[in-house]
């Protein structure tokens, strides 16, 4: 269903200064690929390997108790509102946002077959949260708050708010509009869900933020608003069986990651773009951006050498970005690898009037938006190639919760894989963490004092 074409990173199209020998790679890395592909699939069960989500396809427990859950809570809700930040957001937006008909929330209740609508909190712009909740009837919102570690200051201080008016509103029975998705065992929200008797769902151990889409935290916002999660399983399934695959010319994540590798290290082009040319997969590039980044950003290799390595992700959207970006991406630095994603079949086919036939529009007429769409497509990526930049075209056959599902989980597999190549842990966030440590102490949580006093230092050195 997904497709990978590479041709336009091959030298023998776009010339030997910016295009890969790709036959002549993929013979020289098929053994290292090979291995790469069984270690990940022998570490996958052990623990600390941050590698449970390659597990996700087969988690028939998990869907049961979220399908279970949804169906409970059917028609009683108006409004889901998913608190949560990076991978407790990115994923169930990218995927409500391909899957759900587009402008969902402006639906009426009978469009939207009675399911509510959702809204992702990611952020925690005073303005846009007040005008969100001042919009929102409380009483008919769920609140799902997603947070692994339990403890984001972003997160937990939406939840806070939310807790506190929802109280108000509903006094007892608020708990009952309150739904937690985190760790198991440990962490504040674990905590205080437990005290509190809120219904809550896993994210299970070793599945980090960027690769969580497909356990709880993805697959309950998808139920909610009605979304098939059976076959979105299915999807990573069969991605999954498919990427075991350890031989390079059958396995797309093995080859996308090392075409992106090598253009990186080789040729310089280490900013990846990702430009879907579908409206509705435009937060897949924002999940892509994500997972990219904050998995192959890193400073020490696994031999503990200093790297600093990691290509940058660029979102575009196409045709949008080629009235904004596509100059820069054709005529600027040659530093940069372009993903198309290419929807071949649209769910509407929108046919361009035939009117104003005697002006210079006239030829619009008569064909449709999809033709047009996938012409531009075609065209950008020609010039692109004029222009000797390199280019990968992924092609879905359509938008299905099947063939997003095999998407995103290609992704994360061509990110595992992309960092075994860059030799690096692509399941930590280290800085992160260290960005997270300053804000806390900041902020006076207790124990990061000295977070606090050594940010005050360099702030005042500056
Ligand atoms: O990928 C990751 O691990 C991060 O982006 C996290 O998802 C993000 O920092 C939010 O963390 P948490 O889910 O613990 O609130």
């Amino acid at each position: 269903m997904i497709k990978l074409d590479y041709r336009r990173a091959d030298a023998k199209i776009i010339g030997a200064e910016h295009g890969l020998n790709i036959a002549e790679e993929f013979e020289n890395y098929k053994e290292q690929i090979a291995n790469i592909i069984l270690d990940l699939n022998k570490r996958k069960d052990k623990p600390s390997q941050g590698l449970q989500w390659m597990n996700l396809g087969y988690s028939e427990e998990t869907a049961w108790y979220v399908k279970e859950y949804a169906a409970l809570v059917e028609n009683r809700f108006d409004n889901i509102l998913v608190l949560g930040i990076g991978g407790s957001a990115l994923g169930g937006l990218a995927v409500t946002e391909a899957l759900l008909k587009p402008y969902w929330n402006f639906l009426s209740k009978e469009q939207r077959n009675n399911f509510p609508r959702i809204f992702f909190l990611d952020n925690i712009d005073p303005d846009s949260m007040e005008a969100l909740l001042e919009m929102l009837d409380l009483k008919k919102t769920l609140v799902n708050v997603i947070t692994k570690s339990g403890d984001t200051a972003e997160t937990m201080a939406q939840y806070m708010i939310l807790k506190d008016r929802l109280e108000k509103e509903l006094g007892d029975d608020y708990r009952k509009n309150i739904v937690a998705t985190t760790d198991k065992r440990t962490g504040i929200l674990r905590q205080i869900s437990e005290q509190e008797g809120y219904k809550t769902f896993v994210v299970p151990d070793d599945v980090g933020g960027r690769f969580s889409v497909f356990s709880a935290v993805g697959l309950l916002p998808f139920a909610l608003v009605g979304i098939d999660i059976d076959e979105i399983i299915n999807g990573v399934k069969d991605m999954d069986l498919a990427l075991k695959n350890t031989d390079i010319y059958h396995n797309i994540a093995a080859q996308n990651a090392l075409i992106h590798y090598l253009l990186d290290i080789k040729k310089g082009k280490n900013i990846s773009v990702m430009m879907p040319y579908s409206s509705r997969l435009k937060y897949v590039s924002d999940w892509y951006a994500q997972l990219w980044a904050e998995s192959l950003g890193k400073n020490k290799n696994l031999n503990g050498e200093d790297v600093q390595v990691g290509p940058t992700p660029v979102k575009a959207l196409g045709a949008t970005d080629q009235h904004s970006q596509i100059q820069l991406f054709n005529e600027g630095p040659n530093n940069k690898v372009i993903d198309f994603i290419r929807v071949e079949n649209f769910d509407t086919n929108l046919e361009i009037p035939k009117i104003f036939e005697y002006t210079g529009i006239g030829y619009l007429g008569g064909k449709t938006m999809n033709s047009l769409m996938n012409a531009e497509a075609d065209s950008t990526k020609i010039t692109l190639s004029d222009y000797s930049r390199p280019t990968v075209t992924i092609s879905v056959d359509k938008i299905t919760g099947y063939n997003m599902a095999q998407l995103l989980y290609m992704f994360e597999v061509q990110t595992a894989i992309a960092g075994a190549l860059y030799n690096v842990d692509a399941f930590n966030q280290p800085s992160v963490e260290q960005g997270r440590n300053y804000t806390y102490g900041v902020m006076g949580r207790a124990g990061y004092e000295g977070s606090a006093q050594v940010l005050h230092e360099k702030m005042m050195i500056v």
